[in-house]
């Protein structure tokens, strides 16, 4: 196996004759977290689906773990752990049974202690006992979590694991990806949140309208938009118009004495800058790169406004 936990070439889904993903490709890297982007009815669960083997693609190419999905699905499903979008929870059994069930299903040995284990871990030791239709919305997220990684999944897709939690819950759901990761393990994760991606992914793709408009690390998308910047704020209002002057195309802030100058961030652009300024004798008291947030790159690369991401 290389170094891949997911490669998808050519990756195509359609119901009936709406196309809801059309020619993806992308390779996760194992022991890294991935994060596919995009608003409500984007095709990130059917991208799941797919990968898991809940649905079949209609063409492409598709290895998970080292597995071909078409050709070798229940050694994908082996390997993998998933949490859907919708709790898998059954609210009539109590937190431990929950987990018990995953353990009856043959997805743990020493089934008691791993129990024990996960309640402790997920900070559910408590309501161990109580029926699950009594947990918040946070308790049963925590709950379907630890239900997949009863097996010890080394590749695990969490399809929108925040959406609707408390931002307290939503914290801990963070800590705990990111404790898994620094276990080795590998995340596909989806949300419509953008700076849930900017916090937790190694490399992110946002989908729309079945592509990928674009890939790579929360950095690499942000240089990719306009909007990033230079400030630079000066001591002197006479500073402020000289290097005004030499820098056409900036904007000025003369409360703050300050000059936004448009650039990528990259330092040949810092430098060329640090450059003109020495010439011209002129020194800045603070100098910042403003890249802007993944609000800005998801409006930028697909034209919708946030409010489509908002549920
Ligand atoms: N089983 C299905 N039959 C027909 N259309 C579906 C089915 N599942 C999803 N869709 C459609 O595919 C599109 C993508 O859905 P989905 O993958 O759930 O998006 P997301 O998870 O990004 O919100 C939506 O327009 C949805 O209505
Ligand atoms: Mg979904």
């Amino acid at each position: 196996m290389t170094n891949s936990a997911i490669t998808t070439s050519g990756l195509r889904k359609a119901f009936q004759d709406k196309v809801v993903l059309d020619g993806i490709d992308l390779d996760v890297r194992a022991g890294t977290v991935f994060a596919l982007l995009g608003p409500n009815g984007a095709g990130k669960t059917t991208m799941v689906n797919v990968l898991t083997t809940l649905l079949k693609a209609d063409g492409g190419t598709i290895r998970v773990a080292g597995h071909d999905v078409a050709t070798e699905a229940n050694a994908v499903r082996a390997a993998i752990g998933v949490t859907g979008q919708f709790a898998a929870v059954d609210e009539l059994l109590t937190g431990r049974e929950n987990l018990q069930l995953m353990v009856d299903l043959g997805r743990a040995k020493n089934g008691r202690e791993t129990v024990a284990r996960l309640l402790e871990r997920f900070d559910l030791a408590e309501a161990a006992d109580k029926s699950a239709s009594t947990y918040s919305g946070g308790m049963r997220r925590k709950l379907d979590l630890a239900m997949t990684l009863i097996g010890n999944p080394r590749l695990i897709f969490l399809d929108e694991p925040t959406t609707g939690l408390d931002p307290r819950s939503r914290r801990t759901m963070w800590s705990m990806i990111r404790e898994l990761v620094a276990g080795g393990v590998t995340i596909f994760l989806t949300t419509q949140y953008l700076d849930e991606a900017d916090q937790l992914a190694d490399r992110i793709a946002v989908l729309d309208h079945g592509r990928l408009v674009a890939q790579g690390t929360p950095d690499e998308l942000k240089r990719q938009i306009p909007g990033t910047h230079i400030r630079l704020r000066f001591g002197t209002a006479a500073e402020l118009d000289a290097a005004a002057r030499i820098f056409p195309g900036s904007t000025r802030d003369d409360e703050a004495l300050a000059l936004r100058i448009p650039g990528d961030g990259g330092t040949a652009s810092l430098r060329a800058l640090l450059d003109r300024l020495d010439e011209h004798a002129l020194g800045a008291e603070e100098f910042s790169v403003h890249t802007p947030d993944l609000d800005d790159v998801f409006l930028a690369l697909t034209g919708h406004t946030t409010e489509v991401l908002a549920k």
